[in-house]
């Protein structure tokens, strides 16, 4: 399976031949990536797809290494297709890398801070549960509701109302969203073939510049009204919108666009796509569900809007939560560019060469995950012991990179989950896993249909 390549000093790394992958990464690319690195044994292997070579890094130790002790050596600003297609769609600012990224993470950051965070919770939730109240309308008239798109017009309604001021018609919200499925679906293509070159031209790149094109029609008149009529809120639009440069100058519109882009587009496809997996999960194990139901039917009483205390008690929910981004974390992917020769693990990696980290690959080791394909919450249990190593389990990147919406993911989602599921229990239209589809974010192959079954009586809030 595999030729080996001698490179100046330093343990050559193994490249394992495109002819033994090629069909198991046609058929099944992330199965495929899980058993390369199963094969490597704590290794850092090269994977050989022609034209491209990317280095694949998955033992904890040296994701630290790219993500945290040697970070200033793996830039997301090179070549690597993701990356790309990502600054195609957001520009440079807080999805970018170097000066302008530091600069827009200076500005997003407090918007993101535990503090803000906790202080926003019963607007959250209190939004969470107006817009679960709209699934009243499908339920009565007994149709299935789609899982992706009412979790995340469920996200656009609640973050437009807390952190983008309602400046944004939840209808423009929801188009923006499904423009950014768009996007991160017609970079399959790319992401298959990542060695064509950009001139060629390939399935997906019209739906993509497309997409891109309706995403600014929508948010940059946004950017215009609150530039010429400055609201004077602290909501995340009028603070890119008056954000001023180090020398105090107004910002380039393209950068207000860039990261209102991109701060829109994280905050609600993560986290929907995420929470799409919850439901084939939970039909796939009754005695989680059964578990997770008990704990909601305790803390929360149907209809109620949920309160900081009662989030506090959804330990279980918690738990579920944790298990879900282990198994299906949406950023699957986090490639680097190498900007200097290295050598990690005593491997070398070539300047200029393609580094992949996958927290997806890298959290179903066998060596640091106990039946790593099995769906088991108990791992974040409070009696467990500690995990092996800090980068066995990282959904959320690491080091000055790591993802800025972390803390809200940890409030938002069990608020979604329990406000959605103390109202409803649900039936799959289809029951069985969806496989993952492959695209930029890790989502569901097939749509996620849901019954919803009312619970008891509405109470007032
Ligand atoms: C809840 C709303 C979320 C927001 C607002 C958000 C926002 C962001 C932003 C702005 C970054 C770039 C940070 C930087 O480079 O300085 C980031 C990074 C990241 N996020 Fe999130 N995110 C959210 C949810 C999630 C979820 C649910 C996941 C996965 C389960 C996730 C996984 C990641 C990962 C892996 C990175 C690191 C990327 C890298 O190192 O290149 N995020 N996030």
């Amino acid at each position: 399976m595999a030729e080996v390549t001698s490179v100046g000093t330093g343990r050559a790394a193994q490249v394992i031949s495109l002819r033994s992958t090629l069909p198991g990464l046609l058929r099944d690319p992330l199965r495929t990536m899980v058993d390369v690195a199963e094969a490597a044994a704590g290794e850092v292997v090269q994977l050989n797809l022609g034209t491209i070579r990317p280095y694949l890094v998955t033992e904890p130790a040296h994701v630290q290494h790219v993500l945290r002790d040697n970070a200033a050596n793996y830039s997301r600003g090179g070549n690597s297709m993701l990356w790309k297609s990502v600054r195609r769609l957001a520009g440079d600012g807080i999805l970018g890398e170097g000066p302008e990224w530091e600069a827009s993470r200076r500005r997003l950051q407090p918007h993101f801070t535990a503090k803000r965070i906790d202080s926003m919770v019963d607007d959250l939730s209190r939004a969470v549960s107006d817009a679960v109240d709209e699934l009243a309308a499908p339920v009565r008239a007994g149709r299935p509701v789609d899982a992706a798109t009412e979790i995340s017009r469920i996200i656009c309604q609640a973050v437009i109302r807390v952190f983008f001021g309602d400046k944004i018609p939840v209808a423009d919200g929801v188009r923006v969203v499904q423009e950014q499925d768009v996007v991160a679906t017609s970079l399959r293509f790319r992401l298959l073939a990542p060695f064509m070159p950009d001139a060629v031209p390939m399935p997906g790149d019209r739906a993509f510049q497309q997409a891109v094109s309706h995403i600014d029609e929508i948010l940059l008149p946004l950017v215009r009204r609150e530039r010429a009529h400055p609201s004077g809120g602290d909501d995340i639009l009028a603070t890119l919108a008056s954000a001023r440069d180090d020398a105090g100058r107004e910002l380039a519109e393209q950068r207000v666009r860039d990261d209102l882009v991109s701060i829109f587009a994280t905050t609600t496809e993560t986290t929907y796509v995420v929470l799409t997996w919850l439901f084939p999960i939970l039909d796939e194990h009754p005695e989680i569900a059964e578990r997770l139901y008990a704990e909601l039917d305790r803390v929360v009483r149907p209809g109620e809007v949920i309160s900081r205390e009662q989030l506090g008690e959804l330990r279980y929910t918690r738990m579920v939560l944790d298990e879900l981004v282990r198994m299906y974390p949406s950023g699957w992917l986090v490639p680097r560019t190498a900007l200097a020769d290295d050598v990690i693990g005593g491997t070398r990696i070539r300047a200029g060469g393609t580094v992949v980290l996958s927290p997806y690959v890298t959290q179903r080791l066998s060596r640091y995950w106990d039946r790593a394909e099995v769906f088991d919450p108990e791992r974040f249990g409070p009696d467990q012991p500690r995990r092996a190593h800090r980068y066995a389990y990282y959904p959320f990147g690491g080091g000055a990179h790591q993802c800025i919406g972390m803390y809200l993911f940890a409030l938002e989602a069990p608020l979604i989950v329990a406000t959605l599921l103390s109202r409803y229990r649900f039936r799959l239209e289809q029951p069985g896993m969806p496989r993952p589809q492959l695209a930029a974010s890790l989502r569901p192959g097939e749509r996620v249909a849901l019954h919803l079954l009312p619970l008891g009586q509405v109470v007032d809030a």
